[in-house]
């Protein structure tokens, strides 16, 4: 089926200039952006939307990460996007993430692992709606 999901191109990914191989990388595997912006996040933004994550030990460095600069968020559209863009994506760390993944590409760490992604169709619809407004998405 045709879905929808939402991805960021993190603040290291971004810094290093790198948001038009990662687009290129979804567009080749079939995966149209139907709505793209470069946001500064708010600490408010960066602790709502990885709320799930706050009593990790890593959450404090993750919020940090995502408010040091500027990040691209997107909606994917495509045929089975949200396995489409984790496939993409490749493992959350990029040790041990598969040759030609975007994290294999370019991660630097599993902090700063370059993209974010949704991983189920409700999150997917969560994270849309936390940056995008319906108007927003320009299938
Ligand atoms: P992301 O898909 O954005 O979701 C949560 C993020 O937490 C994850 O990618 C990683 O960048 C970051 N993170 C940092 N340390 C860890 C860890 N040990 N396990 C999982 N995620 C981590």
């Amino acid at each position: 089926a045709i879905e929808r999901t939402f991805s960021i191109i993190k603040p290291d990914a971004v810094r290093r200039n790198l948001i038009g191989q990662i687009i290129a990388k979804f567009e080749e595997n079939g995966l149209r952006p139907i709505a793209l912006k470069k946001i500064h996040m708010t600490r408010e933004q960066a602790e709502g939307f990885y709320a799930v994550h706050k009593e990790r030990p890593f959450f404090g460095e993750l919020v940090e990460q995502m408010i040091a600069s500027p990040v691209v968020v997107q909606v994917l559209e495509g045929e089975g996007a949200i396995l489409k863009n984790r496939e993409i994506m490749g493992a959350t760390n990029p040790e041990n993430a598969a040759e030609g993944t975007i994290r294999k590409l370019f991660a630097l760490s599993v902090g700063e692992n370059s993209v974010h992604g949704s991983d189920a169709p409700e999150t997917a619809a969560q994270e849309i709606k936390f940056f995008f407004s319906d108007d927003e998405l320009v299938g």
